[in-house]
């Protein structure tokens, strides 16, 4: 079985690579790069021993997805290409829309044109908004995301269970992520953020490496336990397994499914601190700011459907998440280099 992996030299899509290469499927990766190199895809390759395809384009090139899908034969999408920055959407909303939404519509259409209609999608735990009391289950009301970025999943999620409605040849699978963190435990892949991190444990890796100089937390007036806000943090390992489970789901049956993936616990910023300084066994240089705009106190899922329906369950505990995070960072200080 041949699997299309979108966006797949980025974080997860790298990491799912690497899993799916490993179930014995036949990889072909599709980036344009914008926010990927192809390093993470030769490590992919080493890690595994197998050799996946790369194509250096865009989903929003309908003529180059064309070629995709003539010349090898697909069987299924896992579609993660996508802008993912928070504050980067209210800067350039357009181009959020575009890249994200008409990307997945060029994607889709090249996908019917050639029979292909079996796709997973990256969604996020975005699209419950900050209105659902977690735990945030699947059949919870959206529409109310507060960022043109969460927006873009939102909308993504209604065109593809649109296009299943009109169409029930199509399977489609939605997968709602919650704080992806951690790396392959060889510590040759993980996360490579450009610039100055926006999220949690990027900017922490970036503390213990001494490339900043302290993590600032947004705030600890929280209605939390310690005061600093709570998420569900997921192990990108347990992540990329979950798309397995998903891929079987679309090759298997047609129909249109929502899963969440998380693991159901969450975990304060200061729980995420702890866990670090455990796996550097030294303190990490911390001060408490304001409050970031948009934050709300608790996020976390209930897994239970996917584990039901799919048989997957996050496994990896958050000791893991930090030992692996922390020994892809120390490995490779500067990400996957220039
Ligand atoms: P990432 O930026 O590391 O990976 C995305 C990949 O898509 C990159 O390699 C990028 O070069 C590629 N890409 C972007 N636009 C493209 C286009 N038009 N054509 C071809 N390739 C393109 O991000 P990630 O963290 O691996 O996230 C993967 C997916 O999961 C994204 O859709 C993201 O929105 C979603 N997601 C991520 C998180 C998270 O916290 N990391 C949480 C929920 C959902
Ligand atoms: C986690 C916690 C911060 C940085 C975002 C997106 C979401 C999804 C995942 C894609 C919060 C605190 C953070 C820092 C801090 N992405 N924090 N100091 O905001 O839960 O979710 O990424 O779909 O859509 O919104 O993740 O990692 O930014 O923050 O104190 O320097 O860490 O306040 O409590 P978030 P995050």
């Amino acid at each position: 079985m041949s699997i299309l992996v979108t966006g797949g030299a980025g974080y997860i899509g790298s990491h799912t690579a690497l899993e799916l290469l490993n179930a014995g499927y036949d990889v072909i990766i599709l980036d344009n790069l914008c926010n990927s190199k192809t390093e993470s895809v030769k490590r992919v390759e080493e890690i595994t021993g197998k050799k996946a395809k790369f194509i250096e384009a865009d989903i929003r090139d309908r003529e180059a997805l064309d070629r995709v899908f003539a010349q090898n034969s697909i069987d299924a999408v896992i579609h993660f290409a996508g802008l993912k920055s928070v504050p980067e959407s209210w800067q350039k909303p357009l181009d959020y829309y575009e890249n994200n939404i008409s990307g997945t519509v060029t994607l889709c259409k090249a996908m019917q044109a050639a029979g292909c209609k079996k796709i997973v999608f990256s969604s996020s735990a975005t699209v419950y908004g900050a209105e659902n009391e977690s735990p945030l289950r699947e059949d919870m009301p959206t529409g109310k995301t507060t960022n043109p970025y969460g927006t873009t999943k939102l909308y993504i999620e209604k065109i593809l269970q649109d296009t299943y409605e009109a169409d029930k040849e199509w399977s489609v699978c939605l997968l709602r992520y919650f704080n992806p963190i951690g790396a392959h435990e060889s510590g040759r892949i993980g996360e490579d953020p450009r610039g100055i991190p926006n999220n949690l444990m990027p900017y922490i890796m970036r503390v213990v490496v001494g490339k900043l100089p302290e993590l600032t937390i947004y705030g600890n007036d929280f209605n939390t336990p310690d005061g600093t806000g709570v998420r569900d943090y997921i192990h990108v390992v347990d992540l990329a397994l979950g798309h397995i489970k998903a891929v079987e789901k679309v090759l298997g049956e047609t129909g249109c499914n929502i899963y969440n993936l998380g693991t159901g616990i969450g975990y304060s910023v200061l729980d995420i601190k702890a866990g670090v300084e455990k796996a550097i066994g030294r303190p990490l240089p911390f001060k408490f700011g304001p409050r970031r705009a948009g934050d709300i106190d608790t996020c976390f899922s209930d897994p239970s459907k996917a584990k039901a329906e799919l048989g997957w369950e996050a496994k990896r505990d958050l000791d893991k998440m930090c030992e692996d995070t922390v020994r892809w960072q120390l490995g490779n200080p500067d990400g996957y280099g220039d």
